[in-house]
């Protein structure tokens, strides 16, 4: 019987409905495990600049600080397409990350065999399932560089620049390696080390690191290579840990491999227990209080926080299989949806999923 303090944070588009379900699990599962979720709301995105002027409240920190872990919707949406860079609502995702030292990413893809179909690759090439776990660097690379704006060759251009420190490189292999361990211990380390001296560097360090462990496997890829065999023969693959930049593209291309993008939780760790979990699909403003969007992403995710943050395996185990029941029950929201199948909202299927529990 355990106590944890959950920071909420709803978000904006789809944030908010999504969120409303996973907490429901989460209060489902404490019914039926004895444990206590307590859960304190914040603000951060463009709901946060509406309501006090800046995407990423010092409150908001201070909230997450004090509890176990983060759960988050999403953030951002048109109607704040045009503030100024610095307070952008996406802003306040890498500054949540970078402030509260959450270097790695991981983002599983997983397909469930109740949604085969749902995948836009040929049957024979996901044939006996997918189990991907992409780890991306989080707080470091291009997304965290120097940036700015200079006279060049050809008048004024913009730069990023992509830094790396051994000390970054180092934390996220071993965590990869790591996790490995767990898996089926095998490690593609995903970088453009025919141009670039970052990663070189990645390199170098990675093969150090191997070092300890000896029973993983681990190789090499090129970035665009990578990205061709994830559809050419995704099934090769079991860890793949990458830069931040190329890790947000390439987990997008996983995620649509196993049907769709809303499916797909992520969990961003430190060095600590502490972690923040969101769906990775983002606000989708689109479909947004239309009772549409699917919470399976966002219901993932806190089975991803039972199991990392909080250790109780039992317990996000059995949000998994309350997952996979309703999938095999043919209940889906629209983006899953195919003919002969239930079509649900997406509180209907929070429901469907909290029921199974
Ligand atoms: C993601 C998103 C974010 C990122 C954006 C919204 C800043 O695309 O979590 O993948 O690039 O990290
Ligand atoms: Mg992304």
């Amino acid at each position: 019987m355990g106590k944890y303090k959950i920071a909420v944070i709803p978000g904006d588009g789809i944030g908010p409905e999504v969120t409303q379900e996973a907490v429901n699990v989460l209060k489902a599962i404490g019914e039926k495990f004895q444990h206590t979720f307590t859960f304190e709301y914040a603000l951060a995105g463009g709901c946060a600049i509406d309501a006090c002027g800046e995407c990423l409240p010092e409150e908001t920190l201070e909230i997450c600080k004090h509890s176990n872990s983060v759960m988050l919707g999403a953030v951002g949406g048109p109607k704040w397409d045009n503030v100024p860079n610095a307070q952008r609502p996406e802003k306040a995702l890498l500054g949540l990350r970078a402030e509260l030292g959450l270097f790695s990413n991981l983002r599983p893809a997983k397909i469930y065999d109740a949604l085969a179909e749902a995948c836009p690759l040929k049957a024979e090439i996901v044939k006996g399932g997918l189990d991907i776990l992409i780890v991306r660097e989080l707080t470091g690379g291009i997304y965290f560089g120097e940036r700015g704006y200079r006279q060049g060759k050809y008048g004024e251009e913009a730069y990023d620049v992509e830094t790396y420190s051994e000390v970054e490189i180092k934390r996220i292999l071993k965590n990869a390696l790591e996790i490995a361990m767990q898996r089926d211990k095998k490690v593609c380390c995903v970088d453009k080390a025919n141009v670039l001296e970052t990663s070189r560097l990645w390199r170098k360090v990675a093969q150090e690191v191997k070092n300890d462990y000896p029973e993983v496997e681990l190789t090499y890829m090129y970035v665009d290579n990578a990205a061709m065999q994830l559809v050419r023969n995704p099934k090769q693959f079991d860890v793949m840990v990458t830069s931040n930049m190329f890790g947000d593209i390439l987990s997008d291309e996983a995620s649509m491999i196993t049907g769709s993008i809303g499916l797909l939780p992520s969990a961003s760790l430190g060095e600590g227990t502490f972690g923040m979990y969101e769906p990775i699909h983002g606000s989708a403003p689109d479909i947004a209080r239309e009772n549409k969007a699917n919470p399976i992403a966002a219901i993932l995710s806190v089975a991803m926080m039972l199991k990392y943050s909080f250790h109780l395996t039992k317990e996000a185990d059995a949000i998994e299989a309350a997952v996979k029941t309703v999938l095999e029950k043919g209940l889906r929201t629209p983006d899953i949806f195919s003919q002969g199948t239930t079509l649900l909202g997406t509180k209907e299927m929070g429901e469907a999923i909290q029921n199974c529990i």
